[in-house]
């Protein structure tokens, strides 16, 4: 027993602190703790110190007053909307600020990269997080990259799932893909004045039928249901600090991390890269985040080009 199963047990009605230690156990301040990490996961637990805790309302509601970091304030959330992109960029247009997040539980209208519908059913993470990085647009290139990097690491630590980034900017499991992620932005030739990262999981939905590539989520891939607030909550803390490091160095300190954790590293294939049909082997990223090739006629290139899949699908190197 855990102090969530005894506050479930109370049905909505006040425990105090005292009671949930002697009957687990623990210290209060064990019990703190513990409702701590049990608010950050999703679960509404309020407290007051004469009558105790209790559960106000189970996860799957995202709860805006757990985010750590400076991204989430304000969050703007809708049952549905044809695209949180869309909003977004209303929003960013009307100068919305850095940091604003805009979520639906359900989009009609979802966008996938290179003009791919997005499926979004109930039960999965749909957003999008404005951000106005004072840089120019082409220092903006790798942003993506460090997003999915910290996407991917939150949820193989949140999941234990081993989940890698596929460049440029998926989430894969497996050989199956989890989530993505669709940058948009606006900009003068010299500064960027918003840009938009839409970032879609499959987190308790099915995973979609009829995707370009094989789709999985994660209540599939775990064998039990997920808090969407699990996800979305670390993603927004790591991020957050991944970014600032970003708007100081770029993308060199997350190099070595996003090689390390790239589907496909180092394997031998035969690739298609956008418009290109290639053989020969993937060399990594560099520090812009271009893809980095080997053909097998010893020529390096380095891709900037839409996405790479190999034909056919081979089984992930890790
Ligand atoms: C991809 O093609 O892999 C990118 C998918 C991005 C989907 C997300 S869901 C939230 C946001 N709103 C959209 O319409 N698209 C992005």
């Amino acid at each position: 027993m855990n102090v969530l199963e005894e506050l479930k047990r109370a049905k909505g009605t006040f425990v105090s602190g005292a009671r949930l230690a002697s009957s687990l156990g623990l210290t209060r301040a064990a019990i703190h703790k513990q409702i701590q990490r049990h608010r950050k996961m999703g679960y509404l637990i309020s407290g007051t110190p004469h009558s105790g805790y209790r559960l106000a309302e189970s996860p799957q509601v995202l709860n805006p007053a757990a985010f750590d970091g400076p991204f989430g304030s304000p969050f703007v959330h809708f049952d549905a909307l044809p695209s949180t992109q869309e909003e977004a960029k209303r929003m960013a247009l009307r100068g919305a600020k850095e940091g604003t997040i805009v979520s639906a539980d359900v989009q009609t209208r979802g966008r996938g990269r290179l003009g791919r519908a997005w499926k979004s059913p109930k039960g999965g993470l749909w957003f999008s997080l404005i951000l106005r990085p004072p840089l120019p647009p082409a220092q903006t290139l790798a942003l993506p990259l460090v997003a999915a990097l910290a996407l991917a690491r939150e949820i193989r630590s949140s999941t234990g799932l081993p989940a890698c980034v596929k460049w440029p900017n998926d989430v894969w499991i497996g050989s199956r893909k989890v989530a993505g992620l669709l940058t948009e932005m606006s900009s003068e030739t010299d500064r960027v004045q918003w840009m938009v990262i839409g970032v879609g999981v499959n987190v308790n939905n099915l995973p979609p039928r009829g995707t370009t590539v094989p789709a999985q989520s994660l209540k599939r891939a775990l064998g039990r249901p997920v808090p969407r607030q699990g996800v979305l909550g670390p993603w927004l803390a790591s991020f957050g600090k991944d970014y600032k490091q970003f708007l100081k160095e770029g993308f060199a300190p997350f190099r070595d991390a996003y090689q390390k954790e790239m589907l496909w590293f180092g394997r031998k294939g035969r690739c298609v890269a956008g418009s290109q049909r290639l053989k020969g082997k993937i060399l990594g990223v560099d520090d812009a985040g271009r893809l980095l090739f080997l053909t097998d006629r010893g020529r390096r290139l380095a891709l900037n080009e839409g996405e790479i899949r190999f034909t056919p699908l081979p089984s992930p190197v890790r």
